[in-house]
């Protein structure tokens, strides 16, 4: 067994309009969720395995950006452990990782859904080269699947543009266990632009392991669960119909129920700092002017994402420049894309 096996994925972030709050065990949704997955934002991994010389179950050495990370090390090796049955290469290769992002940490984007995303990827791509056997089934949903295991929101990250991950009654074939893409969309939103403006770049004050634990006793954890679930299908018919108002006020709604979420916990806490809300308002003074249908959503943290079609990209970044870049130290300018992209290195 001399034999050495690479892989080597780009595997996006992604951004949820109908935000996932609260889990059980392995990352079993409270409930559904339905993202954008982005283009520029993404972590790259590139796997080798080679003969085992240890005896430990795994054997993991994890590099980021260059650097040996044992922070990741510890993190990637504990989920390798817990789901070593079902990547038997564990047992008799040695695992070396080198990942790197392509965007700044503490940003409003999700570096741990590009990342496992990319994670599940490579570890589905050396299961079929050393078993020298095709994954039964659907290959990115095991991708899919096994990408949940790692983080949550990082099972709609393997598909491209829309996914919705949990089990709605309008979705037949959505799951808990793992996202599906959505693939009847209204050219209206099949072209979309996020632009994030990174109000504030230190770290979260609270982990998202820790925001979802507080939904367990939430007192208004029930209706918010149902609430989101209606809200995936909705927002399902939405992108087919091509109805923007109705996308721009059911996004920020979202957004805003987040964070209301994070407010009425009974560890209450507070992401947006002052610049959200000034963001916030001038987006509304914008809309309300310009007709433009502009809106924002926030993840877990202060930051805004401001989510618009294409065509309105020239107007946008004009307001962007002459009214809300004076309130971000930061901008970085994304767009939905097409998911994951194996690199083939020479
Ligand atoms: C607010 O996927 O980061 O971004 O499953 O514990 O890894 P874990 O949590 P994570 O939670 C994401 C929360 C969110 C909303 C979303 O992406 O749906």
């Amino acid at each position: 067994m001399s034999q050495t096996y690479h892989s080597y994925w780009r595997c996006p972030s992604n951004i949820a309009i109908v935000k996932y709050w609260g889990k059980k065990p392995e990352q079993i949704p409270m409930n559904a969720s339905l993202s954008l997955t982005l283009s520029q934002s993404n972590t790259e991994v590139r796997a080798t395995l080679s003969p085992k010389s240890t005896s430990e179950s795994v054997a993991l050495s994890y590099f980021f950006e260059g650097n040996r990370n044992e922070l990741f090390e510890a993190k990637f090796s504990k989920y390798l452990e817990a789901h070593s049955a079902s990547f038997p290469f564990l047992k008799d290769f040695q695992l070396e990782i080198h990942s790197k992002n392509s965007f700044p940490h503490s940003t409003g984007i999700a570096s741990s859904a590009s990342a496992f995303g990319g994670l599940a990827l490579v570890l589905c791509d050396l299961f079929e080269q050393t078993q020298g056997q095709k994954i039964s089934g659907n290959w990115l949903q095991t991708a899919s699947h096994f990408a949940r295991l790692g983080s949550g929101s990082a099972c709609r990250s393997v598909f491209p543009n829309w996914a919705q991950w949990g089990k709605t009654d309008g979705q037949p074939e959505s799951s808990d266990l793992f996202a599906l893409p959505i693939n009847k969309v209204h050219t209206n939103f099949m072209d979309m632009r996020d632009t994030i403006l990174v109000v504030d770049d230190q770290p979260k004050k609270v982990s998202s392991t820790a925001g979802h634990a507080l939904m367990n006793k939430h007192p208004y954890a029930l209706s918010r669960f149902q609430q989101a679930n209606s809200r995936v299908d909705e927002l399902t018919h939405i992108l087919q119909s091509g109805d923007l108002d109705a996308f721009v006020q059911l996004t920020e709604s979202e957004a805003l129920t987040l964070h209301a979420m994070m407010m009425t916990s009974s560890d209450y806490y507070l992401l947006m700092r002052p610049n959200t809300i000034l963001v916030i308002e001038k987006i509304f003074e914008f809309r309300e002017q310009s007709g433009i249908p502009i809106c924002f959503t926030l993840d877990a943290g202060p930051n805004i994402h401001l989510l618009y079609p294409a065509q309105y990209e020239v107007g946008v970044k004009k307001f962007i420049n002459e009214v809300l870049s004076n309130c971000a130290k930061s901008i970085i300018f994304d767009r939905g894309g097409n998911g994951p992209e194996q690199i083939i290195s020479d």
